[in-house]
């Protein structure tokens, strides 16, 4: 069956983003897909230039998934149905490090997975053994022109290169957790990147995460305990930025795949699936 729409750029907003407000919805679709309904409805969206996007809550409508119920196998399967090939997700995220702040964005290009498997992570199963190579989780392109609009920015930096962690939530890490993974060289915390990153891989879709700090989790002992009123407006504050930078990158994005710029992201999974086809 066809799909309704052929729609190439994906938005996945996390927690703060659960809707484009500010731009026109031309449709919304419910796809089935093999494994199920994604989060909520997709929101296909219509910039000022006519382009279209189309837009998935994580967490869904009035966010109702914790981090792992998300049903990210039905997300990424949903968006490829309509003809997305990139992926722009946006997440909360606790910062380790003091250079960090809350409300800054950060563009990860490592993530160490603390997810304890308990969250379906791949397409290969039921007799389809694959290994997709996934030593650098994000897309290097779509992270330098989403790099590039960083000045588009409300009072707010964008880091570079940093590592992110995926735990499992939805308890946030103990002090000796948070301070492991400073050790360990990461940079942000969050608790929705994978499995969404992986299957993005392995339906080959180029898949950044722009990561939005709200909070400096627990290792950062002097500062005051942060209350639920300053989260919500750091979301709140974090969501109108994401907005900015979405905007922004867009047009680029757009040129980008019209001059076929992540062909590189489509086909390697030929040469990942092991299982012998006769
Ligand atoms: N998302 C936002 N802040 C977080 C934190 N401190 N730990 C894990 N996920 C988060």
């Amino acid at each position: 069956m066809a799909a309704p729409h052929d729609v190439k750029i994906g938005v996945i907003g996390g927690t703060g983003l659960y809707k484009l407000d500010h731009l026109e919805i031309v449709d919304e679709i419910y796809p089935d897909t093999p494994w199920g309904k994604p989060s909520s409805k997709i929101v296909i969206i219509s910039t000022h230039t006519g382009l279209k996007i189309a837009f998935l809550a994580r967490h869904g409508e009035g966010h109702i998934y914790n981090p792992s119920e998300i049903p990210s196998r039905a997300n990424i399967a949903a968006l490829k149905y309509i003809g997305v090939q990139v992926i722009i997700a946006f997440s909360a995220v606790g910062s380790l490090r003091e250079e960090i702040k809350p409300r800054d964005f950060v563009l990860p290009v490592q993530v160490i997975d603390r997810t304890k498997g308990i969250r379906p992570h791949t397409f290969f199963e039921n007799g389809i053994a694959g290994h997709a190579s996934f030593a650098d989780p994000f897309n290097e392109k779509l992270g330098k022109i989403i790099a590039s609009h960083a000045s588009a920015l409300d009072n707010a930096t964008l880091h570079l290169n940093k590592t992110l962690v995926c735990m499992e939530g939805p308890a946030f890490s103990t002090r000796a957790e948070s301070n492991l993974y400073r050790s360990w060289g990461c940079d942000v915390i969050n608790m929705s990147c994978l499995p969404e990153a992986k299957l993005a891989r392995e339906a080959e879709i180029a898949y950044q995460m722009v990561c939005m700090s709200t909070d400096y989790d627990c290792w950062k002992t002097d500062i005051e305990v942060v209350t639920v009123d300053t989260v919500i407006q750091n979301l709140r504050a974090n969501g109108e930025n994401a907005k900015k930078l979405l905007v922004a990158v867009l047009g680029d994005v757009e040129t980008a795949i019209k001059q076929d710029g992540f062909k590189d992201v489509r086909g390697p999974m030929k040469y990942a699936v092991i299982t012998d086809r006769g």
